[in-house]
């Protein structure tokens, strides 16, 4: 293997040292990256300083990318970035820090909330991978919490519960925790649930964890009050912080996830300082219920 990884805080995160992501991978490297990935879940490269296309084609290197069009609140003719990136910043496509009150950077606010990327589509993300272009300078932080760990952790009562149940995600529902209700008709058909299983197993390793997300709003065929109590435990007991990496940005950086068994979420930062960060996201294998 051409690169070392190093652990960082708890035991499903490192820091990756010896790779030039700027240049083409060689087959071996891709496969040693897969392998860590499987190890750790989270996999922190420093320095990269990498352009767009270098993002890209180190993302595609790894797999198939998703497509951010239509996730966001931002119209076809407000883009920054292509929709091969979902662009994370707090930026107008004329890179100004959107107003406070702009329902983008409030439906945005959302990301500060525990979730694992792409729950809301049908097939849910595999990998992210973000990279830090302008940072604010302080706060910002992006927290990850280990879902295979707190699988672990749950007494036999609370997985035996869990084990066949199918949650009901959208992106409304996690913007209903935050009091944000401003959508569009048109909106609300494109942020219509789809169905995750509650517990998931890893294809490569065959490890479960939790497949949480403040985007899940239901479980089929409970009373909504008694799933979202349920819901919110489970992600109260998953993101203590023995099962948290926070992670302080540096510009050049690119974290890179598995988001089939960790979650995170951003941390608050100054309001009227730029935030640009980037992210690639791989497709997930396939959905995790029948919808
Ligand atoms: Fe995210």
């Amino acid at each position: 293997m051409a690169f070392t990884t190093r652990q960082v805080g708890p035991c499903f995160a490192a820091e990756v040292d010896g790779l030039d992501l700027r240049e083409p991978l060689s087959p071996r490297d891709v496969a040693a990256i897969h392998t860590a990935m499987d190890e750790y879940g989270v996999l922190v490269f420093h320095d990269q300083h990498l352009s767009d296309e270098q993002h890209l084609a180190f993302s595609r290197s790894l797999g198939e990318l998703e497509d951010s069009g239509g996730t966001s609140l931002r119209e076809a003719d407000e883009f920054r970035l292509p929709t091969v990136f979902a662009d994370v910043s707090n930026l107008d496509k004329h890179q100004q820090v959107l107003a406070l009150d702009d329902r983008r950077r409030l439906f945005a606010i959302g990301n500060r909330l525990w979730h694992s990327d792409s729950s809301f589509k049908v097939v849910p993300a595999k990998y992210s991978l973000l990279r830090a272009v302008v940072i604010p300078s302080r706060g910002g932080n992006t927290e990850y919490a280990d879902m295979r760990a707190a699988y672990d952790a749950l007494d036999e009562d609370t997985r035996a519960v869990a084990e066949d149940l199918i949650c009901e995600h959208s992106q409304i529902y996690s913007r209903l925790q935050l009091g944000f209700t401003d959508f569009t008709e048109a909106e609300r058909a494109r942020f219509k649930p789809v169905r995750q299983r509650l517990i998931r197993v890893h294809p490569s390793t065959g490890r479960k964890s939790l497949f949480l997300a403040s985007h899940a709003g239901q479980i089929v065929g409970w009373p909504t009050a008694e799933a979202m109590g349920f819901l919110k435990d489970l992600i109260e007991h998953a993101t203590q912080r023995q099962f948290v990496y926070s992670h302080t940005w540096c510009v050049g950086d690119l974290v890179m996830w598995d988001n089939r068994r960790t979650m995170h979420r951003g941390r608050p930062f100054p309001v009227d300082e730029p935030r640009d960060v980037r992210r690639t996201t791989l497709v997930g294998e396939g959905p995790t219920a029948p919808q």
